[in-house]
């Protein structure tokens, strides 16, 4: 089954082309970053007028670069939440109208499903039950799973996403939107150790998480150096940033090596945009090497948003016989294990 995905719950247009038996055979990204910049953050109205611009065109230029045309798309994967609601309804409006006149299914596929699946695209992909961590700008959550929609919420963040206070704490180190991969390239030259932040939540049992405090920590940490040296300069900044990162990893690697523990997993898979952080990365790397169990993520540009995770998605369930019925809906609040269970079949 070939299907093209279509992804625009925020500001990046992605699309591409998944096939059951050929793998991915094609995906372009158009990132709004430049047009949201200067607001410091998304804004969503710009967001929905430019996914509208950008999709169509993208779509054509993906059925070229894949060689396919669009008589051999056999359904069609959107984004149907949870996300910015005007966003998701230019996808789903594009998705949905494109099915009717091929005449092929569509399915509306849960983002961080998509994100979830994501190392599914690797060489070597993870074979289920696994745990995951879904770390984006607007979810930081740690699941249990057992096939695709079959996911238990094991803990989840009290307040901000860990991508929402790498971005806040960007803004708070005077770094353009988002702040996220802006902050991991500024820690590079941070000296370790000259600032240590606390941990969240790490002394207490449990799986939740928490990132408010750790933000004020670093608000107040930039405040004394303003009042002690009149300036914050960019060494110290470097320096706020690697402790911030570091304490973000610390948190992380604490809690997946708990909830392997907890459960008596051995596979840990990360997604979503802050799973591109390296740091992340090589910190979860040497902890499951400690407990015996193995590490799986996608390659960067899949770990952000992108369309490739939901032609995948969406290809699993319309295979296990998934479509939408005659109206068009989205939902921008969706929790992730309100999904279905499908026959296994990746
Ligand atoms: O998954 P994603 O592309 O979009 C959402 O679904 O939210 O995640 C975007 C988030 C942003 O907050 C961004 O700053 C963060 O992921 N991010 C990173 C890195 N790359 C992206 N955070 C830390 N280190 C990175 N290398
Ligand atoms: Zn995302």
């Amino acid at each position: 089954m070939r299907v093209l995905g279509i992804e625009t719950s925020c500001d990046e247009t992605g699309v591409a082309v998944y096939d059951s038996e050929f793998g991915l055979l094609g995906d372009s990204l158009y990132s709004q970053v430049e047009i949201h910049e200067r607001f410091g953050g998304v804004v969503p109205e710009l967001a929905s007028r430019d996914h509208i611009r950008k999709t169509l065109p993208l779509i054509q230029e993906v059925l070229e670069k894949s060689g396919t045309t669009l008589k051999e798309i056999d359904g069609i994967a959107y984004t149907a939440g949870p996300g910015l609601i005007g966003a998701l309804l230019v996808g789903a409006s594009i998705g949905r109208s494109l099915g009717m006149s091929l005449d092929v299914p569509t399915v509306g596929v849960h983002h961080m499903e998509g994100h979830l699946l994501a190392p599914m695209l690797e060489d070597n992909p993870p074979s289920f039950p696994f745990v995951a961590l879904l770390v984006s700008g607007g979810h930081t959550q740690l699941v249990r799973v057992d096939g695709i929609g079959r996911y238990e919420l094991l803990g989840e963040s009290l307040d901000d996403a860990a991508g929402e206070a790498f971005d806040k704490v960007g803004k708070m180190l005077g770094l353009a939107y988002p702040g996220g991969p802006r902050v991991a390239k500024l820690a590079e030259s941070g000296t370790p150790g000259r600032f240590t932040f606390p941990r969240p939540m790490t002394n207490r049992p449990g799986l939740e998480f928490s990132f408010s405090g750790l933000k004020t920590y670093v608000r107040n940490t930039l405040a004394e150096e303003l009042a002690k040296t009149g300036e914050v300069d960019d060494q110290t900044k470097a320096d706020v940033a690697f402790a911030f990162e570091d304490a973000v990893v610390q948190t992380f690697v604490i809690k997946c090596r708990r909830a392997l523990q907890q459960t008596g997993l051995k596979s840990l898979i990360i997604a979503g945009g802050v799973s591109a952080n390296l740091r992340l990365r090589e910190g979860l790397q040497a902890m499951v090497e400690k407990e015996k169990s193995a590490l799986f993520y996608a390659k960067p540009r899949f770990c952000t948003d992108n369309g490739a995770m939901i032609a995948y998605a969406g290809c699993q369930r319309l295979l296990a016989g998934e479509f939408d019925g005659l109206e068009i809906n989205v939902r921008p609040r969706w929790p992730l294990d309100s999904l279905s269970p499908i026959q296994q079949s990746a």
